[in-house]
């Protein structure tokens, strides 16, 4: 018994910790742009008050996984995926910043 209750508890600190290890408190690259490669932080958008839904629903980035969505800058400049918000309004004009989000 006392080893089926350790078993759980292992079990339960690994969800949660596979849920932190995301977005909030981890970062991800996108490195193929030319621009040199955007480091987008999970804890900055969290700060910033944007909940999970915002970005993952069906319209933006469906998956919590990298890759499956393809970036470009056309989509951003059109208002979708970062640029839904990155247009001067929710935050930073996407056109006028490129170094805020492209770091060489
Ligand atoms: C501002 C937008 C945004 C917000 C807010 C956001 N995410 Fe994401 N998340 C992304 C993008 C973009 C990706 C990469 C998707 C892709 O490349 O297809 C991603 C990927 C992920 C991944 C996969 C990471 C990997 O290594 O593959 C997980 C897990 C995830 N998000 C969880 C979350 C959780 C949980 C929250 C809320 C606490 C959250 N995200 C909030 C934009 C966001
Ligand atoms: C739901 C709205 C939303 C979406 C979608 C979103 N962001 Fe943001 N982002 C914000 C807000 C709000 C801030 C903080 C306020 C600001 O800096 O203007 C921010 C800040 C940032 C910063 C910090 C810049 C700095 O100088 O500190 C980067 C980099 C960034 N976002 C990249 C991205 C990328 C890349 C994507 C798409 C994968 C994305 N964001 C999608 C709302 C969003
Ligand atoms: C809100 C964050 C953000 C800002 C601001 C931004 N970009 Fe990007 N850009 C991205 C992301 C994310 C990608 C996808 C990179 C990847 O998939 O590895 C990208 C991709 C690109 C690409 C390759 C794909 C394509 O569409 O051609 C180029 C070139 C590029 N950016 C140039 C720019 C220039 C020039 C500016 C400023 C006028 C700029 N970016 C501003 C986030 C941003």
């Amino acid at each position: 018994m006392k080893k089926l209750t350790l078993l759980l508890v292992v079990l339960v600190l690994g969800a949660v910790t596979a849920a932190l290890a995301v977005p909030p408190g981890k970062t991800l690259t996108f490195d193929k742009s030319p621009m040199g490669p955007v480091v987008f932080s999970g804890t900055v958008h969290k700060d910033a008050g944007v909940s999970c839904k915002e970005c993952h629903n069906p319209e933006m980035f469906p998956k919590m996984k990298q890759g499956t969505v393809e970036i470009t800058m056309a989509k951003i400049y059109a208002g979708e995926l970062c640029g839904k918000c990155h247009n001067g309004t929710r935050a930073f004009e996407a056109k006028k910043n490129c170094t805020r989000c492209h770091k060489k």
